[in-house]
């Protein structure tokens, strides 16, 4: 499970990039955040992560504060960027490698790394294949595929959708339906409403930090949440 309680992130600059936030992800719920470039939905994540401290409130995974205990919280989430690092030297399979011994899973084969590949949906001959030669869309499946690897009940997806074609795309989006069953936690942060619109149990939008709507998914198939959404954006420069 993931929370966030008055979440609040001001920067050095004395930007504040978030106000008080507050949502939860439970076990087999997929949250879709919406918002503009810059509305704080990376510092949302970047705070779960501890890469940044919070100037008020908590980001709690499985209950246990990001802050104060990270390495613990960390343990129970993966986190897919919209652009992985990885080692474009290294095939795929020797990056699943390298991340899996990082994150703890020294014992893993070569076939465990083959099932994870197929499961993601990366073809075949690109398993040995080095990783500079592929595609966004294969970049992600690799990124995909680590996470599936940690095995932590929290995914956090910061924008993993952009730049992939619509197949790719839809294969994600059958990843994160087959995760959801398995009963993650997955907060993702997307600019797709399309995709938000399938996979979404709730949606939130945040704007210049704050979370100023939030709908479940009874909700938001009852609207039209393109319009709800362009209406949010509106308000903004009024
Ligand atoms: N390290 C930083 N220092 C100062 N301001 C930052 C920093 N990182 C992000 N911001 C600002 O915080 C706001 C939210 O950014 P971000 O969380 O990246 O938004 P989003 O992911 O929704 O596009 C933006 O105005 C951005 O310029
Ligand atoms: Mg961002």
């Amino acid at each position: 499970m993931l929370q966030a309680i008055d979440l609040s992130k001001r920067y050095e600059d004395g930007h504040l990039a978030l106000d008080h936030v507050n949502f939860e992800v439970k076990s087999g719920e997929i949250f879709c955040l919406l918002g503009a470039n810059g509305a704080g939905k990376t510092t949302a994540i970047n705070l779960f992560l501890n890469f940044i401290d919070p100037t008020d409130g908590k980001a709690l995974i499985n209950e246990i504060d990001s802050c104060k205990l990270p390495l613990e919280a960390k343990k129970h989430v993966a986190y897919v960027s919209e652009n992985v690092m990885l080692y474009g030297n290294f095939t795929a399979r020797q990056n699943l490698d390298f991340f899996a011994k990082l994150g703890g899973k020294p014992n893993l084969s070569k076939n465990d790394y083959y099932t994870v590949m197929r499961e993601v949906g990366l073809q075949e001959k690109a398993f040995e294949a080095k990783l500079k030669t592929f595609s966004k869309g294969m970049r992600q499946k690799i990124g995909i595929a680590i996470a599936i690897i940690k095995d932590a009940e929290n995914i956090l997806l910061d924008e993993p959708t952009s730049g992939l074609d619509p197949k790719a795309a839809a294969e994600f989006q059958n990843m994160l339906l087959r995760l959801k069953e398995q009963g993650k936690a997955i907060f993702m942060s997307t600019h797709d409403i399309f995709r938000a619109k399938a996979v979404a149990d709730r949606v939130g939008i945040m704007k210049e930090g704050r979370l100023v709507m939030l709908r479940t998914r009874e909700q938001f198939l009852e609207e039209n949440l393109e319009k709800v959404y362009l209406e949010y954006m509106q308000e903004t420069t009024a």
